[in-house]
């Protein structure tokens, strides 16, 4: 790491975890995932689960005071100053359909004593690992963040029609989640909206200039704990749509090189003013309407 290891607290001991749950994503991904996706304990469990656990025995022995909250259901230590979130495997449908864009993602929180179970520290460590590029994207709080040990910045892009976006979509309940209207709109108005289904990795690619921005809906502290970090230490700007501060436990997450934020907030506040963002009919609403619709016409 730069400036030697005394200079960087966590990142070093996080960054070899990371690498090695990497490594156990990648065994996992090259035996041929998704011929076993629709067994009972499929092999994508297998793998989330494998990666959690090793994650959750290394920080633990590196880190032994600190808590774990993962994706997985590890709920380790919650009541301590420092709080790692882990998602051992993001972007698990990709993962299953074997598309290699995938990432373990490791955020550390400090909470100072005294602070409300529902009230957020400050994210002071982040590693995200794409095992597939053997791309390490990391920072610690005033340290800046790194790509493979080469410093990072967001793009100096001004305006959103000249920016490349990227959002996501929940892989559960899709008709429920408004995206898709706001989907539609910002592809309209930039370079596009790529969905490429990493949110810890989208985030680490506005950190490291590869796109202007990004937005998700109902994310949660595992995908996003590292990812916002990043973006932070690169120079950006993570609010929820309305340009308040981020939280953790927020259902909105926007993200930018700060530049674009503005022009982007704007777009939120008149679609969600203006426009209808009812949710797509559920696959039964619509097979309703279809028989009522048909009962009609005799
Ligand atoms: P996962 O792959 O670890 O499940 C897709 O853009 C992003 O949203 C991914 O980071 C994915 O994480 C996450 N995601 C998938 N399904 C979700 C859901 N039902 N609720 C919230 N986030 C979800
Ligand atoms: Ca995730």
């Amino acid at each position: 790491m730069n400036g030697g290891p005394t200079e960087w607290e966590w990142v070093p001991e996080a960054s070899a975890i990371a690498r090695e749950a990497g490594a156990v994503l990648r065994e996992f991904f090259s035996r041929g995932v998704e011929t076993e996706y629709k067994g009972d304990a499929d092999l994508v469990t297998v793998a989330d689960r494998t990666a959690e656990k090793m994650i959750r025995e290394r920080l633990a022995a590196a880190f032994p005071t600190h808590g774990i909250y993962g994706e997985e259901g590890t709920r380790d230590r919650l009541d301590g100053e420092f709080r790692w979130y882990v998602d051992p495997l993001d972007g698990t449908t990709n993962f299953a359909h074997g598309f290699p864009q995938f990432a373990v993602s490791l955020g550390l929180e400090r909470r100072p004593f005294g602070l409300a179970p529902g009230e957020d520290g400050k994210l002071v460590a982040a590693v995200v690992y794409d095992p597939m590029r053997d791309e390490l994207y990391v920072a610690e709080r005033g340290r800046g963040a790194l790509l493979n040990g080469k410093p990072i910045h967001v793009t100096q892009t001004p305006e959103l029609c000249e920016s490349l976006l990227a959002t996501g979509f929940p892989s559960h309940k899709r008709h429920q989640n408004p995206n898709i209207h706001f989907y539609h709109e910002f592809c309209l108005r930039s370079h596009g909206v790529r969905r490429a289904g990493s949110a810890a990795l989208d985030l680490a690619y506005v950190a490291a200039g590869r796109l202007d921005g990004f937005w998700e809906f109902n994310l949660n502290p595992w995908d996003t704990a590292a990812g916002v970090l990043l973006v932070e230490e690169a120079g950006g700007r993570v609010t929820d749509f309305s340009g308040n501060h981020f939280r953790l436990d927020s259902r909105e997450v926007l993200s930018s090189n700060g530049l674009i934020h503005a022009e982007l907030m704007g777009f939120f506040a008149y679609m969600f003013a203006g426009r209808n963002l009812s949710p797509i009919p559920t696959p039964k609403e619509f097979a309703a309407h279809r028989a009522a619709r048909a009962a009609k016409n005799g």
